[in-house]
């Protein structure tokens, strides 16, 4: 054990009476208190004491020009995942090329700083290159999947804790949809469902040791399209499950918007609990809180977000499987909502732990809580 360990270990013990204490006290505000009074360790700390990961996307372009950035991720992040530098398009020049520096200088970073690394993604129907569409096609397209694979996750062989391999496969509300609300992607097109098959065993046969994850949006909320997509998703875990597609973990991307969107805690609990049964661990792998439909007092709307990570994250960490949480951003700073979902009156938009300036916000006080409150893996 290092004395960094034995250190943790202390304060597990300080921290299981520091948490009879919290639930002895009835308001969640008194638990915010007492992380804020007592708490200082970062979001990575206070996750690995549970034996959980914390961490976020990071940018290459941010990531190499701002260095509170960097030194805000350093303290906050076990783990971080390229926000774009691994997908097709930034790492496909053309047909017979690759282009690793971006993904290699993020993790050349994540190692100096003993954060560990996750790909994203091997499979998508975005990001695709403009020469996909014109070299790609049905007699070439099995192939053209497996080279990526093999190249893309061989290059990082060893070194990634988890691979995305296939990205938001599931779309029941597209028009376009499959009638087992597969989405009709390029790839569905040209290769039919089997193409998830392929990818997840190129992956596997890539690089043994990664986590294989299916990554799907639309998991989170109440509503009859995210039920949809929980049904489809189940569907299609259990069909690679009996083919024996090594797929290890599923990916709950957990974009939350508070925009007519209910979320039961009851509903996502029981899917959490139908895809553990099927023996895969869960990832939390994009979460961030849009605040778009709030008035514009930054109090009143960091504090409805903090409330959104709060109810979410203390009924994810309910399950066992669950083994990290990684936020799409650490600081409002950088967030694609701003371009993605920009408010209505061009206020900044604050769906992120850390403000514009890295200081924590409500939202990083009730991440900080969550993993207080989660019980140990
Ligand atoms: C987003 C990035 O954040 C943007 O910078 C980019 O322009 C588009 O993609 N689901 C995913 C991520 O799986 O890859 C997306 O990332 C956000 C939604």
């Amino acid at each position: 054990m290092t004395e960094k360990d034995e250190a943790i270990m202390g304060r597990r013990s300080f921290l299981k009476h520091a948490a009879a204490l919290a639930i002895a006290s009835t308001s969640f505000g008194q638990i915010c208190a007492w992380g804020q009074t007592n708490g200082d360790a970062p979001l990575r700390e206070r996750a690995a004491r549970k034996g959980l990961i914390y961490g976020s996307a990071v940018n290459y372009g941010a990531l190499t020009r701002d260095t509170k950035l960097a030194a805000s991720v350093v303290r906050e992040c076990g783990i971080v995942v390229p926000e774009n530098e691994l997908k097709w398009e930034a790492l496909r020049p053309s047909l017979d090329k690759f282009d690793f520096t971006q993904g290699d200088f993020i993790l050349d970073f994540a190692k100096k700083n003993n954060i560990l690394l996750r790909g994203h993604t091997l499979v998508w129907h975005q990001a695709l290159p403009k020469w996909f569409e014109t070299t790609v096609n049905s007699q070439n397209a099995e192939q053209v999947l497996r080279n990526h694979i093999t190249t893309a996750a061989g290059h990082y062989a060893g070194k990634m804790h988890s691979w995305d391999v296939v990205n938001e496969a599931i779309a029941p509300w597209d028009k376009d949809k499959q009638s087992d609300g597969m989405r009709n992607s390029p790839w569905y097109k040209l290769l039919g469902p089997k193409y998830i098959d392929i990818a997840f065993k190129a992956a596997a046969a890539a690089d043994p040791k990664a986590i294989l994850v299916l990554n799907q949006d639309h998991l989170e909320h109440d509503t009859k399209i995210d039920a949809q997509s929980r049904a489809a998703t189940l569907r299609l875990l259990k069909r690679l499950k009996a083919s024996a597609t090594p797929v290890h973990a599923l990916g709950i991307e957990s974009h939350l918007s508070m925009d007519g969107e209910i979320f039961s805690p009851g509903v996502f609990r029981t899917f959490l609990k139908d895809v553990a049964e099927l023996g895969l661990k869960i990832m939390i792998t994009e979460l961030d809180v849009t605040d778009i439909m709030f008035s514009q007092n930054i109090n009143k709307r960091d504090k409805l977000v903090a409330n959104k990570y709060e109810e979410f994250l203390s009924t994810a960490l309910q399950e066992k499987a669950v083994i990290g949480v990684l936020t799409w951003g650490l600081s409002d700073k950088y967030t694609w909502l701003s371009k993605y979902m920009p408010r209505d009156d061009k206020a900044a938009v604050r769906p992120l732990p850390l403000d514009e300036n890295f200081n924590r916000k409500p939202a990083w006080n009730a991440i900080a809580g969550a993993f207080d409150k989660a019980e140990n893996r």
